[in-house]
């Protein structure tokens, strides 16, 4: 078989460029329900994901009663204190004006778990680093995240979090490691700049900067 250039069109090329730019941490949603089909649709991106020795290391909770729900916002809201408790002047001036999660209403709540224990993928690529299966969840995360844009839904990371008790509250098992609690619905508004960029925490780098050795 000859090689193509590329099986994708420049057009989609700049679709994507554009759905990655337009990827943004959601902490604040609207009250229209997710379709259950579209989301199914994009934690299906999951299963797509790379995978250190294909272990698929990732275990999804569906946050749905309220009682799960509200042990983890409570959870939340004491980590969050404890933080903003951590800095002074500026700093916590600001940090007190953000706004770090959309558990107080994001139609859709997930906590993102890692296998440690897991045997499958026989171990391939985790024996040296075994943090590799963590690091095989987020990479499935990211194409979450880039589905759920594609279909005009936002997601929120949160790791503001006391893990221990979340796993508690969850009752998960011993060897899961959490990999986030995440927010999901459709966003309020649509920017190029993250929300931390806008509210003057942070910003993003101009350009990318590459040592060589
Ligand atoms: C591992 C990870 C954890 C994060 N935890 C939080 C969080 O607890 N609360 C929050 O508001 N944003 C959280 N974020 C979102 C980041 O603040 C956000 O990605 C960053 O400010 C850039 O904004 P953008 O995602 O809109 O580009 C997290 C992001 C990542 C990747």
């Amino acid at each position: 078989m000859t090689a193509r250039k590329s099986e994708f069109s420049e057009d989609f090329r700049d679709q994507l460029d554009l759905l990655m730019r337009l990827r943004r941490d959601v902490r604040r949603f609207r009250d229209t329900p997710v379709d259950e089909a579209v989301l199914t649709r994009c934690l299906d991106a999951i299963r797509l994901a790379p995978s250190v020795g294909l272990s698929e290391p990732w275990r999804i909770l569906r946050i749905d009663s309220e009682t799960a729900r509200a042990a983890a916002l409570k959870n939340f809201e004491t980590a969050n204190a404890e933080a903003l408790a951590g800095y002074s002047g500026e700093n916590a001036k600001i940090y007190s004006q953000l706004k770090l999660t959309g558990m107080q209403d994001a139609p859709v709540q997930l906590a993102v778990y890692c296998d440690d224990s897991t045997t499958k993928g026989r171990g391939l690529g985790a024996g040296t680093m075994p943090e590799m299966r963590r690091y095989s969840v987020v990479t499935a995360i990211t194409l979450f995240w880039l589905a759920l844009r594609a279909e005009g839904l936002g997601l929120g990371w949160v790791s503001i979090l006391d893990p221990e008790q979340l796993n508690r509250d969850l009752n998960v098992p011993d060897d899961w490691q959490l990999i986030g609690y995440f927010c999901l619905g459709h966003p309020e508004e649509t920017s190029e700049t993250p929300e931390l960029e806008q509210k003057g925490w942070e910003t993003r780098q101009d350009r990318l900067k590459i040592e060589t050795r």
